[in-house]
């Protein structure tokens, strides 16, 4: 059996596509153009190629982009006043501060001080919180998005066993509560579940965001799966190149799942894509 495989790149274009109408509608209507702050603290090079495409998409796509570029010893009173300043601004719909940050600023008093309203990232502990009682919320990116790429292939999650491998508060525990919603039976594993592998095994939808390079292996997956791999890694490659791997071991899956998201192309291109469409969100309920 070769698993199919689930095209991240092309949902997450029709994402965007439709930000763009509904935001280049808003404009018409109402005069109103959602507006994403992103904010970048130090030279992390992989953060500074994520804000880079979050930029360029999200000017292709009619809304406003409001770039801050901080040395990496910007203190936390500075880091603090930017974000109650952008808190305060009309303009600024959506506030991104790329995460991670520099060790004498705590992210957490951060992401506390972002207007949950304009935290488009979901990670304000009012958004997390909305998302586990089941109120309107903004809902972080990356579990939005993976769990979006799951129902292209069961459009109807319901009753079936899906297993999360990693609790981070940014994917597993977000994912966890998504899948919750939709009516899967849901279990969280991570590093510490015991026979991890018999644990995955139970599952029609395998969620895997643990950064470990293609830990997840084929004899992992049960027949006809739905293996959704969240992990993006960089390791060694031919002729001295690095090659970006997921989570799960491509080929060794591609024989077992029944379906699989590829790295990169997968899981990658929907975060920005649920990012502009919370913005585009937090503009209309900004403006009624
Ligand atoms: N760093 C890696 N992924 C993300 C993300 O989705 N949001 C933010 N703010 N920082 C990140």
């Amino acid at each position: 059996m070769t698993a199919r495989i689930i095209d991240g790149k092309a949902l997450a274009e029709s994402i965007r596509n439709k930000v763009a109408a509904e935001a280049a509608e808003l404009k018409r209507s109402h005069g109103i153009v959602p507006g994403l702050a992103a904010v970048l603290v130090g030279e992390n090079p992989a953060s500074q190629v994520y804000v880079r495409n979050k930029v360029k998409q999200t000017t292709e796509a009619g809304l406003a982009s409001f770039e801050h570029v901080l040395p990496a010893e910007t203190t936390q009173d500075d880091l603090l006043a930017l974000v109650r300043q952008l808190n305060a601004d009309p303009k600024v719909h959506g506030i991104l501060v790329q995460l991670p940050l520099p060790p004498q600023i705590d992210p957490d008093l951060v992401i506390a001080t972002i207007d949950p309203a304009k935290d488009v990232d979901g990670f304000h502990v009012e958004n997390a919180g909305r998302l586990v009682v089941g109120q309107e919320s903004l809902v972080p990116c990356t579990p939005q998005g993976s769990v979006l790429l799951a129902k292209t292939v069961h459009p109807d999650l319901t009753g079936l066993e899906a297993v999360v491998l990693g609790r981070s508060n940014i994917v597993g525990k977000p994912v966890a509560q998504l899948l919750i919603a939709e009516s899967a039976t849901v279990t969280v594993a991570h590093s510490r579940t015991r026979d991890l592998e018999a644990v995955c095994r139970r599952a029609d939808i395998l969620v895997v965001a643990v950064g470990r390079p293609e830990m997840v292996k084929g004899s992992w997956i049960k027949p006809g799966a739905t293996v959704i791999d969240v992990g993006i890694n960089r390791v060694p490659g031919e002729n001295g190149k690095s090659r970006l791997v997921g989570d799960v071991d491509f080929k060794e899956a591609m024989e077992v799942a029944g379906a699989i998201t590829p790295v990169p192309g997968g899981v990658g291109p929907m975060t920005i894509a649920c990012l502009l469409a919370n913005t585009l969100k937090a503009a209309m309920v900004a403006n009624g």
